[in-house]
């Protein structure tokens, strides 16, 4: 633990890109432009933000003042301030373990699609049936996912300044840069479709933007709600240990209320341009049809809209897959990064030595999630509707059903039993002001509660 001092973030801009490394990936890029177009277009994005700026904010704060005022992770940071709260530590501890389990075999895929855009063979990508071809063929998915995982140990094997600071420094400016010339690029598309209708990009501007009324009733609007609310969670990575841990590395000097204001901006911004970004471009080439949901908008759609984009598909294609990448990788570093450190205290162990035990622990359990798509496979329709494989069925205890757990005895914690007046004294520090405070306190105690109790029962189908 005491390692720990010497251990943490050279400053705020370091924390804050690292904090952001973790927060945008594979949620912002292919969760929220589909979210956008399947819930009235411009009504979702007002909602978002709405959220991001009270939820978000709250959960975030909560996560991050914990980690920074113990100075310890998750496993320990409970305990510490009530022994009979050390249960939520563990129960919080849980979410990474059971997101690592899948987050890199995400990672292998996007891997594999990057060297496939690379080599010049984006064409093969976009044949149907590529991607189940290559899921279930369980040798290919096996290896890109060994090597996406061996990158992501080997960030965090070398530490928190030199390994994942410094790689969030390089990554999330180029990843903003990539993302921002593809969306200028997308919105100036224009294509004529075999049956003669012409689409434009901005056309898809429109649909990405415009507030969609339409059919609107309460139980639709309901149902936004609650998308845009775990989309929040996993969007901002809260609830799961992991700011709590970044939390721990920030020095007592850096204002906590600029950083995460930041840390918000730049998380909302991302999703906000990849919207920019996809819309218009699977508009354009695919009509709404091409607006699937996850693994398959980024997989068999985008492929598609690549090679329809003609002679600069390979380079847009190869710089989406590159940009993509990054994000997955700094993600996927934190959710490695919370268990290492957390098993470092538990263990009392090294990081080099718990970095590798938690890689062979990712390794074997991403091995069993690659083989759900071929000898372990199975189809389970979730609460949701949604029929799933092993790596949906995780995903959905992760997030839909611990997730809101959590963040209801975080708040209940906090807010009743600590007092939301022991974050604001975190927030506080070095006399800045507490710019939410009003509304942290108001939301930790009230609000945020009954939403997740909802959210709670929303996701084990008890509701709704
Ligand atoms: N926040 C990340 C995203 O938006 C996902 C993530 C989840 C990262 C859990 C780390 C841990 O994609």
């Amino acid at each position: 633990m005491n390692t720990k001092k010497n251990n943490g973030f050279s400053g705020s801009i370091g924390f804050v890109l690292a904090a952001a490394g973790s927060a945008v990936g594979v949620g912002n890029i292919w969760r929220f432009p589909y979210l956008v177009a399947r819930d009235g277009g411009g009504l979702f994005i007002l909602v978002y933000l709405c959220l991001v700026l009270t939820f978000g904010f709250v959960l975030l704060t909560t996560d991050i003042a914990i980690g920074r005022k113990t100075g310890k992770n998750a496993w320990e940071a409970f305990s510490t301030i009530h022994p009979k709260w050390g249960f939520l530590g563990k129960l919080t501890f849980l979410v990474p373990i059971l997101i690592i389990t899948y987050y890199t075999v995400i990672g292998g895929w996007i891997l594999k699609y990057a060297v496939t855009f690379i080599f010049g063979n984006g064409h093969l990508a976009a044949q149907n049936g590529y991607f189940s071809a290559f899921i279930s063929n369980p040798s290919s998915s096996i290896f890109f996912m060994l090597i996406f995982l061996a990158i992501s140990a080997f960030i965090v094997f070398r530490g928190v300044e030199k390994g994942i600071e410094k790689f969030s420094t390089f990554a999330m400016p180029l990843l903003l840069i990539i993302i921002i010339g593809i969306a200028i690029y997308t919105l100036n598309l224009t294509y004529t479709d075999a049956n003669g209708i012409t689409r434009t990009g901005l056309q898809g501007l429109g649909i990405y933007l415009i507030p969609d009324f339409n059919g609107l009733t309460f139980s639709k609007f309901l149902n936004i709600i609650l998308d845009a609310m775990s989309q929040v969670f996993f969007s901002l990575s809260v609830s799961m240990g992991i700011m709590i841990t970044y939390g721990s590395y920030v020095k007592k000097d850096v204002n906590l209320n600029k950083s995460i204001a930041q840390i918000e901006f730049f998380d909302t911004g991302v999703g906000l341009i990849a919207g920019l970004m996809i819309i218009p471009a699977v508009f354009v080439f695919m009509g709404m049809e091409g607006m699937t949901e996850g693994p398959s908008l980024m997989f068999i759609s985008l492929p598609k809209v690549f090679v329809s984009m003609g002679f600069t598909g390979p380079i847009i294609g190869t710089l989406f897959f590159v940009m993509i990448l990054f994000a997955a990788l700094t993600s996927s570093v934190s959710i490695m990064e919370t268990l290492v450190a957390n098993c470092m205290n538990i263990f009392h162990k090294e990081r080099k030595q718990m970095s590798l035990h938690i890689s062979a622990f990712a390794a074997i359990s991403a091995i069993i999630i690659c083989l759900g798509y071929n000898v372990f496979y199975f189809e389970y329709t979730l609460p949701n509707d949604v029929t799933g494989q092993l790596l949906d069925v995780i995903d959905y205890i992760s997030n839909f059903f611990l997730m809101p757990l959590i963040s209801l005895f975080t708040c209940i914690f906090i807010g009743w039993i600590v007092k939301p007046k022991w974050i604001a004294e975190e927030m506080e520090l070095g006399n800045v002001k507490f710019r939410r405070k009003h509304l942290y306190n108001f939301m930790i105690r009230y609000i945020v509660p009954v939403v997740m109790i909802i959210l709670f029962f929303k996701s084990t189908g008890l509701l709704l």
